[in-house]
């Protein structure tokens, strides 16, 4: 089993998500549900994990004031059986201590997310960020630290540069191949590169293009 690797499901309906599962099922433990499978097939989808017993990443991004935070992790965690959440980090200290709260009895884990990739500097100046990105990701990072969650969603480039990330777990998305092309993303990182810096990986397009066969040969 491959452990470390996170398999995006990134699907429209239980049917697609099926398909997919099956090319995946028996190399991988960790999946990753996020917007586009939640919202069209949500609760098939995970009733199906829980009972396949896989680990399952909730990419659901939180980002609301502490109390609705809090109940909207408490309400998902009665309903279902899940492992992992994301919550944005920008909604500050105190909605990352009350997702923490709703989810420790459970041993939910949180993950903080710092800057979305598809924002450049420009785009941070006019939303009012001041400074590097850098700069704001470590703030960022530092925020999730103190408030106590898990772990962060951090990108190669930003462990390459340093990014001080503490205790906290490091889950690393944008992962191609290097024989892949690597469209406009500016840097991505190839499987074998990001565990050697990350705790975990997520893995979508090149996963299910590649499949789990590529995927082994590449962590040998
Ligand atoms: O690009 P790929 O298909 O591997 O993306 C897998 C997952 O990683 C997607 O579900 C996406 O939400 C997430 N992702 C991300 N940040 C990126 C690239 C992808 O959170 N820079």
């Amino acid at each position: 089993m491959i452990k470390r690797i996170f398999a995006a499901m990134d699907f429209t309906g239980f049917e697609e998500f099926r398909e997919h599962y099956k090319l995946i099922s028996d190399d991988i433990v960790l999946c990753k549900v996020g917007y586009q499978l939640f919202y069209s097939d949500g609760e098939k989808v995970m009733d199906f994990l829980r009972e396949e017993g896989k680990s399952v990443f909730l990419d659901l991004k939180l980002d609301d004031i502490p109390n609705t935070v809090e109940k909207g992790i408490a309400s998902l965690s009665r309903r279902f059986k899940f492992d992992y959440i994301t919550v944005h980090i920008s909604g500050g200290s105190a909605a990352l201590k009350a997702a923490q709260k709703a989810a420790s009895e459970s041993g939910i884990k949180i993950l903080g997310v710092t800057v979305l990739t598809s924002l450049d500097k420009n785009d941070m100046l006019k939303l009012g960020g001041e400074g590097d990105i850098a700069e704001i990701i470590q703030k960022r990072v530092d925020v999730a630290k103190e408030a106590g969650i898990d772990g962060v969603i951090i990108s190669y480039r930003d462990l390459e540069q340093g990014i001080d990330t503490g205790g906290l777990l490091k889950v690393t998305p944008g992962i191609k191949y290097a024989e892949e092309e690597k469209g406009d993303q500016k840097r991505v990182a190839t499987p074998k590169e990001a565990l050697g810096k990350a705790d975990y990986i997520v893995m979508g397009r090149s996963l299910f293009r590649f499949g789990t066969k590529r995927l082994k040969e590449e962590l040998k």
